[in-house]
């Protein structure tokens, strides 16, 4: 473990049949996110896994149609997001390909995907003390999958921010390697009214950590490239949202929330000290 710049904390891992095993202990690890630190846990989940997984979802999404219409969180599908957000008015700009149908998926690309989604699964269980399986559950929190591709020329996604619950624990797994596959773009957060960039500091395979109700940014892919939706260079991540999408979007004034609760326990505790 290692303090890479302020607020940037990295963890090694090994990945011991299919789990996520890090050097520290996984509350140490929930405890460095939560003071808030980000996170940077070394995965050791092999490149060519990474791999196949940006390959698989290319050839996927070559043979499906792109989804247009509201998202139903039922389905696999895949769209090209380019709006502001209605609530949090945050714009964004990226292709990404959701798979909260996965365990429906033909055998070859299910496993392709379960190979890297699964220690993520279990990385997340192990983090917040769950024990969710993949699979849609109506009116419940359920599982996400979700594979972004931010394209070269300027792709990015606005300061946004979530409910801390369920997820507790965001997690960002990089498919490519910044400096050799793209050169610009990576997310953001603020801390204590720092500005925390981890563009350059996240390697392929390296999985980012926050605290969930962080404001947070996906920083731009350079102008200086052409932009192109059919063009698949550019950052590549996995990430695993779990929520409820019927449930209670998040409140229209930015949070914060993590520094009123931090005084909130921080005031607790003196008042369970006296
Ligand atoms: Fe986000």
């Amino acid at each position: 473990m290692k303090e890479a710049a302020k607020y940037i904390i990295k963890v090694d891992a090994e990945l011991k049949d299919g789990v996520i095993v890090p050097e520290i202990p996984y509350e140490e690890v929930m405890r460095l996110v939560n003071e808030p630190n980000i996170v940077i846990v070394k995965t050791g989940i092999p490149a060519e896994k990474l791999t196949k997984v940006i390959e698989g979802t290319r050839a996927w999404a070559a043979e499906t149609p792109l989804a247009e219409g509201p998202d139903t969180f039922d389905n696999n599908q895949h769209k090209q997001r380019l709006h502001i957000a209605k609530i949090q008015q945050a714009p964004q700009l990226f292709h990404d390909h959701t798979f909260d149908a996965m365990l429906d998926l033909d055998d070859e690309f299910k496993q392709t995907l379960l190979e890297v989604f699964n220690p993520m699964r279990g990385f997340w269980n192990n983090l917040t003390g769950n024990n969710e399986e993949f699979g849609i559950h109506k009116g419940a929190p359920y599982f996400h999958p979700q594979v972004t591709h931010y394209p070269l020329g300027g792709s990015f996604f606005g300061r946004h921010w979530h409910p801390l619950n369920p997820q507790k624990v965001g997690m960002i797994l990089a498919l490519n390697q910044y400096g050799r596959e793209y050169n610009s773009g990576g997310t953001g957060y603020v801390i204590n009214d720092h500005i925390v960039e981890t563009e350059g500091y996240q390697d392929m395979g390296d999985m980012i950590l926050f605290r969930y109700d962080l404001p947070h940014w996906v920083s731009p892919s350079s102008f200086a490239d052409r932009f192109s939706w059919d063009d698949p260079a550019g950052r590549w991540v996995s990430i695993l949202p779990f929520y409820n999408p019927w449930g209670t979007p998040a409140a229209k004034d930015e949070p914060q929330g993590w520094k009123t609760q931090i005084q909130n326990a921080k005031a607790a505790t003196s008042e369970a000290a006296v």
